[in-house]
């Protein structure tokens, strides 16, 4: 399963792969808008640091001008990849996109048969806000397993990207189930790795190893 980050902010990106390995890093309108940056000077910074796939969203709603913003966006940086809405637009534009090999992720989906349609567009991954989900009281993580069966029983390619990502137990559901992808906060991405006896066990093993010291 690949890790990504799902923040637009450069410092806390660049402290999370000092320590771990990260796959790709999710932004959206909204983190965006509170870096106080603009997309066009922020977007080609992160995809030098992280140099992996980087999601920046457009804006547009309508077709064309969906399409326009969508071909601007990729020319920031070869790792862009172009974030639309699972809307009739945003799936016209995946089909474009697709026929010009210009990678994308189908965002803001909610349901397996979304997914589906989302894959059939030619989505290189599609991002399912298991969070959301749940706050509506719906099952993310079934939304997600539904849709990992229909891409298996169809051999589609296209990556199942878990997003909305609240809680550690959102990250091994998605793992257990085998999804490809998961994009989760910093402060997620950082709890994952922590657990009570680690840091008891750590202190213990300190504490032997200083009484032999003093022996
Ligand atoms: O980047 C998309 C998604 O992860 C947003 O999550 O917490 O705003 O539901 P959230």
């Amino acid at each position: 399963m690949k890790f990504f980050i799902d923040t637009a902010n450069f410092s806390e990106i660049k402290k999370i792969i000092d320590v771990f390995p990260i796959d790709g890093v999710t932004t959206n309108p909204t983190l965006i808008s509170q870096t106080g940056e603009s997309i066009q000077s922020l977007i080609p910074k992160i995809c030098e640091l992280v140099q992996k796939p980087v999601s920046a969203e457009v804006i547009e709603t309508e077709k064309d001008k969906m399409y326009q913003e969508a071909l601007q966006l990729s020319k920031l940086h070869k790792n862009v990849v172009v974030k639309l809405p699972l809307t009739k637009d945003g799936l016209a534009v995946c089909r474009l996109l697709k026929e010009k090999e210009i990678p994308t992720n189908v965002t803001l989906c909610f349901s397996p048969l979304q997914a589906l349609r989302a894959a059939q567009s030619g989505a290189t991954m599609v991002s399912i806000f298991v969070g959301r989900l749940d706050d509506i009281d719906q099952s993310g993580m079934q939304v997600v397993a539904d849709t990992l069966e229909i891409f298996s029983n169809y051999s589609l390619k296209t990556e199942v990207l878990v997003a909305s990502i609240r809680h550690q137990k959102h990250i091994l559901d998605s793992a257990l189930l085998g999804t490809d992808i998961v994009t989760a906060p910093y402060k997620v991405l950082n709890q994952i790795i922590q657990h009570p006896l680690t840091d008891i066990g750590l202190k213990k093993f300190l504490e032997s190893a200083q009484a032999l010291q003093k022996k």
